[in-house]
């Protein structure tokens, strides 16, 4: 079993948007058995708030045709760390604030989704700047990837 964790701010766009697409690869695959995957905030205000996934995610999602059940924002937590093998932020400043909750990233299961790409950078915040069908192909790219590197590293089929 591979326990992948999906890391935001605030656990309503990217991560969830993460979750789900990278759910859906696993299945298409038929691998999903494999998998235990899911998705947290850096930030507690959306869990405090029960915050479900934000409308323009499932937008997209649905455009998409990715399926999806409802997801409440939920703040990482340190036991986290032992749960999961990839704990994967969007952005370095989730990978910074995943560590100061974690601690030492002593086994490298810290990483942001497209450090597993050719072109590694940050995935912008839709939140604040607003481009959702970018942030899904960024993290449609970041996924494809990632699941490469797993194939030629852990011996999925
Ligand atoms: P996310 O976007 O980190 O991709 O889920 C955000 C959603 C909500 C907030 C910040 C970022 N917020 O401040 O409520």
């Amino acid at each position: 079993m591979i326990n992948v964790l999906f890391v935001c701010l605030g656990n309503i766009c990217r991560s969830p948007m993460a979750e789900f697409v990278f759910k859906d690869l696993v299945n298409k695959k038929g691998i999903s058995k494999e998998f235990y995957i899911d998705s947290a905030a850096t930030d507690g205000y959306n869990e405090k708030t029960k915050e479900g996934i934000y409308y323009e995610t499932k937008n997209i999602l649905k455009e998409m045709n990715i399926p999806f059940t409802e997801h409440i924002s939920r703040k990482i937590k340190k036991e986290d760390y032992n749960k999961f093998d990839y704990i994967l932020g969007m952005e370095e400043r989730n990978v910074s604030d995943i560590l100061k909750i974690v601690g030492d990233d002593k086994e490298n299961k810290v990483h942001r989704l497209l450090d597993y790409t050719e072109k590694p950078r940050d995935i912008i915040d839709p939140w604040y700047y607003g481009n959702f069908d970018s942030t899904y192909y960024d993290i449609l790219y970041g996924c494809e990837r990632f699941l490469e590197y797993l194939s030629n590293n852990n011996n999925i089929k």
